[in-house]
């Protein structure tokens, strides 16, 4: 395996290593602490099939079954398809996944350590690949925090509501999501974290609070808590925390979803896209992969 650093603030090629077959132990660790290390992971040119690129997801923690549960693999409900593209006037997809500033499954009781994406088809126009996913490095983020407000948010936690980003999905124009169900609601009610979070892999601390999903900071007075909340959006916002992704059809791309927010951007309209995704929970005891 080759790790070729992008130069960027986030990401790295991984050469050298074929997916479709098992990996050992010692090739998990390496992910491993690439993953920590870069935040974002390219293996290109992968034909993995579903059952191998699951297995792969598998290596570094459960699988989540999403919440929604509307399209996924065959006989591979933790394998979720994302794509625009349609079928006998159905789409054979979740055509919006992600696309607004987000951390996946923060509003999960267990988070994600991991998501993973396998690129089946890239839409391109005029040549140049358009659906690009944009990340940004919350380690970064929490680093350049000033002091007065890293104290101010030592040992606070922040509410993360899964119904948030989906309402704010519904609210888009033309936007086709059911509304949660009562029994969905209740899957995944409104968890809290800390938002400074302390990262699994690399023992720092990073900045766990994304618009996408979180509401408010816990027992804050609502206009203090709602006032923070900008801030540190706007402080993520900084073009000196971001990088993006420019897929090529066969990429696997795996990324830290503790310490990197992403937004999917949409900008490919009908041009056919297709990617299939695992979330990977943090639910393994990485102090002892990495030992
Ligand atoms: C996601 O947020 O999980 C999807 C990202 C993408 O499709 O680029």
């Amino acid at each position: 395996m080759q790790i070729i650093p992008s130069g960027h603030i986030l990401g790295a090629r991984i050469e050298g290593i074929d997916l479709q077959n098992p990996l050992s132990a010692a090739d998990n660790r390496t992910i491993l602490r690439a993953l920590g290390e870069h935040g974002v992971l390219c293996f290109p040119r992968q034909t993995l099939d579903v059952d191998a690129f699951a297995r792969f997801g598998n290596g570094f923690g459960g699988l989540e079954i999403n919440v929604a549960n509307m399209f996924h693999e065959p006989n591979h409900p933790e394998v979720m398809i994302l794509s625009n593209i349609r079928k006998d006037g159905k789409p054979i997809g979740l055509g919006d996944a992600g696309q607004g500033w987000h951390t996946d499954m923060s509003y999960s009781q267990r988070i994600a350590l991991s998501t993973i994406l396998h690129a089946q088809d890239v839409p391109q126009r005029d040549g140049v690949p358009v659906g690009n996913t944009e990340f940004r490095n919350m380690r970064a983020a929490y680093a350049d925090l000033p002091a007065e407000i890293a104290t101010k948010i030592e040992g606070r936690t922040a509410t993360h509501d899964f119904n948030k980003f989906w309402e704010e999905m519904r609210a888009r124009p033309g936007n086709t999501r059911p509304p949660l169900t009562e029994a969905q609601r209740k899957r995944k009610p409104p968890v809290s974290h800390p938002i400074a979070y302390t990262h699994p892999i690399v023992g720092e601390k990073v900045l766990y609070c994304t618009i996408g999903y979180v509401t408010h900071i816990d027992g804050m007075e609502p206009a203090e808590s709602a006032a923070l909340l900008d801030f540190f959006y706007k402080h993520q916002d900084q073009d000196k925390y971001l990088y993006t992704h420019r897929w090529t059809k066969g990429d696997v791309l795996m990324w830290d979803n503790i310490g990197t927010t992403h937004n999917a951007i949409p900008d490919y309209g009908d041009i056919p896209r297709y990617m299939r995704r695992v979330q990977v929970l943090a639910d393994y005891d990485y102090a002892a992969m990495l030992a």
